[in-house]
């Protein structure tokens, strides 16, 4: 930042880191710097605008300048403060965890409504490479009933999720699970009514689609589903058709590009469709399939 006499007012900065973002290329450069600076401050972003006028102390602005900085070489602002909302719930991320997505919110939606039609309690459910466990979070905080097993084949990410669950107060219901998709889980678990996941579905073929700062600052393991996306999806169904109780639903996350290829692992598995789900910008997203009652 250019030094000038005019003081650094709360206004003048986001003004200029709006045009710094901008001109680097954030696609969200006013919330990156309302965000940035609503955290070097303490405060809620929204009483930003109640304190335009006032000048922040020289150790709060040093540390905006160098997150600034930061955010202008590329790193995603969630990486930077250190947390993410997701379902209105504020998770801790490292750069260990995949930043939670919005999109990701139609998995819990789904799990909601699926659970409104189950009698049993409790509801036993599985979040499947569970990440910070934004997904095993939501869902139980809004399914009271719920018990849930959580997995993840990388323990940096499950240091980060069991964090989130102790932070939201729900380690009694969130147990979490180490290792390969549902190869992770105890001997002898108990089939379960549902089972969540956003699996890792871009393919290693697509990897030029791929945003340069997704695949600089996410774990690779959290993006990539083999070869062609569907690797994982693929061992995921198959895996899951033991798991699941008569009547239980497997909920995935995947992407357009793979959508097609999902629905003919479907078709091709002893499950059936239950829903296709769009997300907000109109993407096939979500794969609800049952396992026959
Ligand atoms: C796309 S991220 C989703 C994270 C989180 N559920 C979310 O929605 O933000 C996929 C997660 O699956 C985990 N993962 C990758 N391969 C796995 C495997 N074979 N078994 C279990 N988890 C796996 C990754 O470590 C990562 O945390």
């Amino acid at each position: 930042m250019a030094e000038a006499t005019e003081q650094w007012t709360l206004k003048r900065l986001l003004d200029w880191t709006n045009d710094y973002f901008e001109k680097v290329g954030s696609e969200s450069s006013r919330l990156d710097a309302e965000v940035l600076l609503a955290e070097a401050l303490q405060c809620q972003r929204i009483e930003l605008y109640t304190r335009f006028e006032e000048v922040p102390p020289a150790e709060t602005l040093t540390e905006y300048r160098a997150w600034v900085k930061r955010r202008g070489a590329g790193e995603p602002v969630a990486y930077i403060v250190g947390h993410k909302e997701f379902y209105s719930i504020n998770f801790d991320v490292t750069p260990n965890v995949l930043i939670p997505r919005p999109e990701t919110e139609h998995v819990v939606v789904a799990a909601i409504e699926a659970a409104k039609t189950i009698d049993d309690c409790p509801i036993r459910i599985i979040d499947v490479g569970t990440g910070s466990a934004c997904v095993a979070i939501a869902i139980a905080k809004h399914i009271e009933s719920s018990i849930i097993a959580a997995t993840d084949i990388s323990t940096e990410a499950l240091e980060v999720a069991r964090a989130n669950a102790a932070k939201h107060e729900v380690t009694q219901q969130v147990r979490f699970f180490t290792g390969d998709l549902l190869d992770a889980l105890p001997d002898g678990s108990k089939p379960v009514h549902l089972i969540v996941s956003n699996p890792p579905y871009i393919g290693r073929d697509e990897i030029d689609t791929v945003e340069e700062t997704v695949l600089k600052y996410e774990p690779e393991m959290a993006l990539f589903g083999g070869e062609q996306g569907t690797e994982i999806i693929q061992r995921l169904v198959d895996q899951s058709v033991d798991m699941l109780l008569p009547g239980g639903k497997l909920i995935f996350e995947n992407s357009p590009d793979v959508f097609d290829q999902c629905l003919e692992i479907i078709e091709n598995s002893p499950l059936t469709l239950a829903e296709s789900i769009k997300d907000f910008a109109g993407l096939r997203r979500v794969i609800v399939a049952e396992k026959q009652a």
